[in-house]
């Protein structure tokens, strides 16, 4: 009886695994290392001493999905394989569909043919679109996605709200990340960005670490706190928590579920860096330039209904996560390139 974990070697789905293997889980990845590396299987083997199964599988590819389901029991899929690059899916919008879209609609193809009745799909708070208040509740209105990447989300919920109407047996959860930042406290995994990081706080431990000059904060003349952008930063295990309850979630046979995974709470840039020098006693070196294409002023979540239906909340903060991640990038200045 096995849980089907694909992008599994990925940031998040490598923390998830700890997290399901340190439970008690029987887990199989399914992963084309296309965002990940192979020495993640060794890192998760350090930590809790297991090795789950691994497919070098695309998900696209559904022959070799088959393939999989055939030599498996699988009893529940987390689905975290995706491409989540916003500025390469503005300039690759057909591969962005193709992955991520396609990929869905084989594994529910095979859900199907194979009798799966559970699934937990990453998506992510960009659902929303530009927000016209926060904190966002799941009953917000979703679209108006301001990148490729955010529709493929948005389509796959669709995809997932049809199979789920189509077959009520199915019983799905759509968890809407916000912002995951942190790593493992053993320091052996974590965010591994290909070439120059788009998002905060990779950028930001890529600065301590010197391999980048300074931060560049995008925008100070927000209607903020402090003028920089407010998101809502969750610990990548808080998050890996998330999913395990998800899964109990769906051994109540809910049907289809939508729950926020975020703390509730909204951090300015520069709260984020100050709480990264206070917490790893490093300054960040950094300038003030113009606000980025297509980034709100305030985004952040209000996550009372994952409390009260999975009883589920975020126990780190963000102080937490930035030593986390220091952890982290501090012993592994390359990644997992070392
Ligand atoms: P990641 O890139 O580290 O992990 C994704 C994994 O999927 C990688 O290991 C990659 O090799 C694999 N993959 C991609 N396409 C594949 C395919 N066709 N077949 C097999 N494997 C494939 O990303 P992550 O940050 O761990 O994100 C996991 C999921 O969560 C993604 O779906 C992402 O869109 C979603 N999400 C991420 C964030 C974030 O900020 N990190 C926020 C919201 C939602
Ligand atoms: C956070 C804040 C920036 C980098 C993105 C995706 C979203 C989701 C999570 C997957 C903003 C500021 C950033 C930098 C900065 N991913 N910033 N300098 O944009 O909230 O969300 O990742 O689903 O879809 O859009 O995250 O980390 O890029 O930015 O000042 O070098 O940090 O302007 O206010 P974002 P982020």
């Amino acid at each position: 009886m096995a849980i089907l974990v694909t992008g599994g070697t990925g940031y998040i789905g490598s923390h998830t695994v700890v997290d399901l293997l340190n439970n008690g889980y029987d887990v199989a990845i399914v992963d084309n290392l296309c965002n990940s590396k192979l020495e993640v299987l060794n890192r998760i083997y350090k930590i809790t001493s297991k090795t789950p199964r691994f497919y070098q599988v695309d998900c696209t590819n559904e022959e070799a999905m088959r393939e999989v389901f055939k030599k498996e029991k699988i009893t529940d899929i987390i689905h975290f394989a995706g491409l989540k690059s916003v500025g390469e899916s503005v300039k690759y919008p057909e591969l962005y569909q193709f992955n991520n879209v396609g990929s869905s609609k084989i594994l529910l193809k095979l859900m199907n043919e194979f009798d799966v009745k559970n699934l937990v799909f990453s998506s992510s708070a960009t659902v929303y679109g530009i927000p016209d208040h926060v904190p966002l509740t799941e009953d917000d209105p979703v679209g108006g996605c301001t990148n490729p990447y955010g529709q493929t989300k948005l389509d796959i919920e669709f995809l997932l709200k049809d199979y789920a109407e189509q077959h009520k047996e199915a019983n799905i959860a759509i968890l809407r990340y916000f912002n995951p930042i942190g790593a493992h406290k053993s320091g052996l995994i974590g965010e591994d960005p290909q070439g120059i990081p788009n998002n905060l706080m990779p950028y930001v431990t890529q600065v301590a670490v010197h391999k980048l000059n300074h931060l560049n904060i995008w925008g100070d003349d927000y209607p903020t706190i402090d003028g920089t952008g407010v998101r809502d930063y969750i610990h990548v295990l808080d998050l890996a928590s998330g999913h395990l309850a998800a899964l109990r979630k769906l051994s109540e046979k809910p049907g289809l579920v939508i729950y926020n995974l975020g703390t509730g709470k909204g951090t300015s840039v520069l709260e984020l860096v100050h709480a990264f020098e206070k917490a790893n006693n490093i300054t960040i070196p950094y300038v003030i330039g113009p606000r980025r294409d297509g980034d709100v002023a305030e985004n952040y979540a209000d996550v009372s209904k994952a409390e009260r239906e999975m009883g589920w909340k975020a126990i780190f903060n963000v102080e937490d996560a930035c030593r986390d991640s220091w952890n982290w990038q501090s012993h592994n200045p390359c990644g997992y390139d070392e």
